[in-house]
């Protein structure tokens, strides 16, 4: 039984004194402490072969992360140990000439700079230990305003960790990254076996609060792109979908004077299975585990999308999460936040378990398994940002990265 160890024996000789049995809240290997964020508000977390470790801090979800032309902002860093961070991978990249937003347009969008950083949502290393950073091109104006998109905005940089320069750019045509879509995670298959190109694919998740959430693909060598399962119910948020973080109802703040919403955010989490055949996803906004054969996604022919919603598999309740992960073992890992931990999918006995449980654990944004047998995740109270009941800001610095050791000797798995 999982948790018996939390069962204290009942001495009741008094009412006063009775110990009665409760909640430990804590569960699993311990949780350490790998770095704290002082500075802006992550969400991704990235680590290399040889453990340098990268975030991003996206301008779409706190308008403090929002470069206006002389703040400095950055929308992607490397953790340089201390708890600091430097703009990666340079300072200029990380500054678009006259800000993340064009305020010459009605109403104000995202600019539309092909060689800057607009608004980053992820940052995740390939098997080939290339970062990429994935911009949704989109930043929220002061007054918690998030623009659209321009086209040049929503793209996918590829950067070589030996120069520190770029190395390829995918610009996303607006019929693939629509003005009110929200790309916002991203995961690697570098098997020549599946691409046109043979350079691989990549797989992306649109979580858009707005709603037409969807699967995006790419051809990582022909840097073509195209989307799967666009709009149907499981990339989408379940309608009254209400989360409970640390006991509190959350309800959403679509913008500066609307009213509350339930949870809108679709498909946001992903992870391919071990053997790269198989997707998973889930929204935000529900508490469901979906997946997918890739093979269905990379197919563009007359009947793929007939196939792919064909083939869309519910692997039941997950419970709220973020971020997620695969490990050697095979194990989808995910938040699970109304639980204050983390748990993963075994796709072999197709149930969830409980992996830790921690009252340190707020929300767990962002997973990245590291060469060193380690999970690591950002906890970076999300929760308690404006965009969620009752609009105010309640998250207090510093925000956290923690790692724990994976079970039975986890480790990165390499579709290469
Ligand atoms: C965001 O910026 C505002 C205005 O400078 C400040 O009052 C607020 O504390 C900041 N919040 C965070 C989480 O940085
Ligand atoms: C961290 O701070 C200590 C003490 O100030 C300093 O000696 C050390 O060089 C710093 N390390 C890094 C990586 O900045
Ligand atoms: C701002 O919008 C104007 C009008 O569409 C356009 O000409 C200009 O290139 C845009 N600039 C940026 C940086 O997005
Ligand atoms: C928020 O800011 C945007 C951009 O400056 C402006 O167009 C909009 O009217 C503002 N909205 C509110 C409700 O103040
Ligand atoms: C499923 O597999 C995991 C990993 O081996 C195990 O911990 C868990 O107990 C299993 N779940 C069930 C319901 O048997
Ligand atoms: C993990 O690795 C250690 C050291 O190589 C080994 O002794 C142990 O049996 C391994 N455990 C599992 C579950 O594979």
């Amino acid at each position: 039984m999982i948790f018996s160890q939390t069962i204290v024996l009942a001495i009741c000789a008094a009412l006063s004194t009775c110990q009665l049995v409760r909640d430990q809240g804590v569960y699993g290997p311990s949780l350490e402490l790998v770095h704290l964020y002082y500075d802006q508000w992550p969400t991704g977390i990235t680590v290399s072969k040889s453990g340098r470790k990268f975030s991003n801090y996206p301008p779409g979800l706190d308008a403090n992360n929002t470069n206006d032309g002389s703040n400095g902002k950055y929308t992607v860093a490397e953790l340089i140990g201390n708890n600091t961070e430097r703009p990666y991978p340079n300072a200029e990249i990380n500054n678009p000439p006259g800000g993340s937003i064009n305020y010459s347009t009605y109403p104000a969008t995202g600019a539309n700079y092909p060689n800057h950083l607009i608004g980053v949502q992820s940052v995740v290393i390939d098997p080939l230990d290339r970062l990429w950073i994935l911009d949704t091109g989109r930043a929220l104006t002061p007054n918690g305003t998030l623009v659209p998109s321009s086209p040049g905005g929503p793209k996918l940089v590829c950067v070589s960790l030996t120069t520190d320069t770029v190395l390829q750019t995918i610009v996303f045509p607006p019929t693939v990254a629509y003005s009110t879509s929200y790309l916002n995670d991203i995961r690697f298959d570098l098997r020549a076996s599946v691409s046109v190109s043979g350079k691989g694919v990549a797989y992306i998740t649109d979580s858009s609060s707005e709603g037409r959430n969807g699967i995006v693909v790419v051809d990582l060598g022909t840097g073509e792109s195209w989307r799967h399962l666009d709009g149907i119910a499981e990339v989408r948020s379940e309608r009254g979908f209400v989360p409970y973080v640390w006991g509190v109802p959350l309800y959403y703040m679509p913008g500066p004077g609307l009213p509350l919403t339930t949870t809108p955010l679709g498909a946001d989490g992903i992870a391919l299975s071990s053997d790269g055949e198989e997707l998973f996803w889930g929204p935000v906004g529900g508490r469901q585990l979906y997946s997918t054969s890739t093979e269905r996604l990379r197919d563009r022919g007359l009947h793929s999308e007939l196939l792919a919603q064909a083939e869309v598999r519910n692997r039941g309740q997950r419970g709220v999460s973020d971020g997620f992960e695969t490990d050697s073992n095979g194990y989808v890992y995910h938040g699970n936040m109304e639980q204050d931990g983390i748990s993963f999918y075994n796709p072999r006995n197709a149930s969830d378990t409980p992996f830790v449980r921690d009252p340190r654990i707020n929300w767990v944004d962002t997973m990245s398994v590291g060469s060193d047998g380690y999970l690591y995740f950002t906890n970076n109270q999300l929760f308690l940002t404006p965009g969620f009941y009752p609009g105010t800001d309640r998250r207090e610095r510093p925000f956290s990265l923690f790692r724990v050791k994976l079970p039975g000797n986890g480790t990165r798995v390499t579709l290469v």
